[in-house]
């Protein structure tokens, strides 16, 4: 609609082009204030005339079969729409496309490396990496719409001190079988264990630091170790990632760049960027503390090999952008990052981009310790999915594949309770809230979409070529809903807020009920076809709204 308004307005305005007369257009917040406004204020600047005077005159010059009523109104020309001509063509639209619809060529194949998940070895998977993995798998999939090519890359935190550590605490207190049975529990347990004992027994944190050299120098029986203890951990991990739904192009983790940190502090050199600072080599910048290369042991560090990781991935993947899906806690980090890769000469910092978020809480704390007891993301998932079960258990009595079910809907709840919010705030976690069949939920969503398609399976109707050729009056609000979802994707791509998304399908979902509550749609005979396809084209937008969320979406419930 903004496109046809736009383009009917521009052969009344000189002044301006189409596209900004588009950038121009609003959408009211009122109805009464027309389905879009237009405001004269720019052009008044242009005309050197009152704004007033000329919505008046442009309300007057306009005429078209496709606007039903135009208004004047203080300077802003509100415009109401034919729904008979316009609605039809944006639901039809949306007929014909399917699901490619929303596509849009704004990437035209730029490659956008996502740094996304990337949790560490051993260590339990933290509400931190789950907002990380599934706000990035969001941003990948709508940008990947958009004509992206997003290059989706776990960062796995799997080097470090911390490995010296779990070498000693297992060789002294572990037990093959039990690591191989329960991966994760395990080692971190043994972890734990080591920083309990080393508190009154210092010879273990020599032991650990020990075991530390002797594995970056290659001591084979300890690289064994290393990669059994990456290996197992992953798979761990991947079970989540599968339930989660998401794959990643690349698993290339801080170990991956062992092997590539020492050119960057050579470069560092050469570039007369490095200073020696209490023994310890950092980069000196303007406005925000040093950043750290070496140690005074000289040993690398996290930002070392981030370092090398931004090099890597622009000489590998040649990226037109560099996204980093990690919380606020580290903004100061990719400041310093983004900052020496500057101050180094390479431009295309410039297109890197920390999308950072906020923390998980549960009654008002951070949601990573709770009575000093860590919380495995497993069980988080598994309570989602019990309690699922048992919501929709109170409905639908007959459901055969009940299991499957609300396995989409516990992990659906959980998805989208993250993405609904702003990334930037901390938000609540409550199983009950997120589970509530009505409200800003993604049960309500899929509520939403199965209730359509119960609606078409009584119709009993052929949907393949069904087409819309007269509207309810009643259907406006959700076509004017629909013909936004193009834009949705455009601006959630550009803030990287899925949550633009997710709040629209709300929205969407909350116009179409609206509709149902006022028309008996399978009473009228006549209107059938239509009103189905009115529905159809709800749940096409509904199901890949979602799909975009990483949510999946049962046409039964
Ligand atoms: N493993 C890190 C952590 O858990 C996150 C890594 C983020 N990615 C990066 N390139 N630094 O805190």
């Amino acid at each position: 609609m903004k496109q046809l308004f736009a383009s009917i307005l521009s052969e009344h305005i000189e002044f301006l082009t189409v596209d900004e007369i588009l950038n121009l257009i609003e959408q009211p917040k009122h109805y009464e204030q027309g389905d879009l406004s237009f405001p004269c204020f720019t052009l008044s600047k242009h005309l050197r005339k009152n704004p007033r005077v000329i919505a008046e005159e442009l309300k007057d010059s306009i005429e078209s079969t496709e606007i039903k009523f135009i208004q004047a109104v203080n300077g802003y020309l509100n415009v109401f729409f034919n729904p008979q001509e316009v609605g039809l063509d944006i639901v039809n639209d949306i007929l014909l496309k399917r699901s490619s619809v929303g596509n849009q060529d704004i990437g035209q194949q730029q490659v956008v490396t996502m740094d996304i998940s990337s949790p560490n070895i051993a260590k339990p998977f933290s509400m931190g990496h789950l907002r990380s993995t599934v706000i990035g798998n969001s941003m990948a999939l709508i940008m990947e719409k958009l004509n992206y090519q997003p290059i989706k890359i776990n960062h796995l935190g799997d080097w470090g001190t911390q490995f010296g550590k779990l070498i000693v605490a297992y060789q002294k207190w572990g037990s093959e079988e039990a690591v191989t049975q329960n991966p994760i529990p395990e080692l971190f347990k043994l972890y734990v264990k080591f920083h309990d004992e080393a508190e009154h027994d210092e010879t273990l944190n020599e032991a650990g630091r020990h075991a530390f050299l002797m594995l970056e120098q290659g001591e084979e029986k300890y690289i064994q170790l290393w990669k059994w203890f990456r290996e197992v951990s992953l798979q761990s991990f991947n079970k989540l990632y599968q339930r989660l739904n998401i794959t990643f192009d690349s698993y290339n983790g801080e170990a991956f760049y062992n092997d590539k940190m020492e050119n960057v502090v050579e470069l560092l050199k050469e570039k007369r960027l490095l200073v020696t600072d209490q023994g310890a080599e950092v980069v000196p910048l303007l406005e925000m503390p040093p950043a750290l290369i070496k140690k005074n042991n000289g040993s690398t560090l996290y930002m070392t090999r981030d370092l090398a990781t931004a090099i890597y991935r622009k000489e590998n993947y040649n990226f037109s952008y560099s996204y980093y899906f990690v919380g606020n806690e580290q903004s100061l980090h990719f400041k310093q990052l983004m900052e020496v890769l500057k101050v180094m000469g390479y431009n295309w910092a410039k297109n890197m981009e920390h999308i950072s978020f906020g923390m998980i809480l549960k009654d008002g704390k951070k949601m990573s310790t709770r009575k000093g007891k860590v919380i495995f993301l497993e069980d988080v998932l598994n309570e989602a999915v019990v309690l699922a079960k048992k919501n929709i258990k109170e409905k639908s009595i007959s459901l055969v594949n009940i299991d499957e079910v609300s396995e989409q809907v516990g992990i659906g709840a959980v998805i989208f309770n993250d993405l609904k919010h702003d990334r930037q705030n901390d938000i609540e976690f409550n199983l009950e809230e997120m589970l509530k069949p009505e409200g800003n939920t993604c049960l309500y969503l899929q509520y939403t979409n199965a209730r359509i398609h119960a609606i078409i399976r009584k119709a009993n109707i052929e949907t393949d070529r069904l087409k819309v050729e007269k509207l309810d009056e009643e259907a406006w609000d959700i076509i004017k809903s629909l013909d936004t979802f193009d834009e949705v994707l455009v601006s959630a791509m550009e803030r990287k807020s899925p949550a633009e998304l997710a709040k629209y399908l709300l929205q969407l979902a909350r116009h179409f009920n609206a509709y149902y509550a006022r028309v008996r749609i399978l009473d009228d005979q006549e209107m059938l076809e239509n009103r189905i396809a009115i529905l159809l084209a709800v749940s096409i937008i509904v199901e890949e709204g979602l799909r975009l969320l990483g949510i999946q979406t049962p046409r039964e419930l």
